[in-house]
């Protein structure tokens, strides 16, 4: 990674509206035949926006081969010239369900994607959502 550039500030036309989970909200921790996932610590309302974290906006010649780790984690991104976009949150380690407690929203503008709970979700519950693409993992629920 290039050392960063302290003489100028990067010239940004719109802020992305960055929202962190609150604090100690949010555990990563392993799950049974699906690596790591994301658990709450405490109860979270239908609705709420648990996260809008930044991307890395990827265009075709950026994309990542199956063969790599990487490769699991990117969204779908229709923005041209960019078609993918790597999370640098939370986001990107919520695992799939058909029968999600969460959705992701890309905010293509301002650059985030935001985790909504679209049901009430009990303290210690795994978040997840719908990967909506057939996975290519098996899949354990
Ligand atoms: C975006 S990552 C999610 C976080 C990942 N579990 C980790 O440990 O970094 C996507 C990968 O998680 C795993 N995964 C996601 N949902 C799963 C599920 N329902 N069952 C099994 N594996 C799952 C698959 O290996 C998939 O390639």
């Amino acid at each position: 990674m290039p050392a960063a550039k302290t003489d100028k500030p990067a010239k940004i036309d719109k802020p992305a509206k960055i929202v962190l989970p609150e604090a100690g909200l949010l555990k990563l921790v392993p799950i049974k035949g699906k690596g790591r996932g994301v658990i709450t610590t405490r109860p979270i309302r239908r609705g709420k926006l648990v996260e809008a974290s930044p991307v890395i906006p990827m265009k075709k010649g950026d994309r990542l081969d199956r063969s790599t780790v990487l490769s699991h984690y990117p969204f779908a991104w229709e923005k041209p010239p960019h078609v993918q976009a790597f999370p640098l949150g939370f986001a990107g380690l919520l695992n799939h369900s058909d029968t999600p407690n969460c959705k992701i929203e890309a905010d293509l503008e301002g650059e985030v994607l935001c985790i909504y709970a679209i049901r009430n979700i009990e303290a210690g519950a795994e978040l997840t959502w719908n990967y909506g693409i057939d996975p290519w993992f098996e899949v354990a629920e």
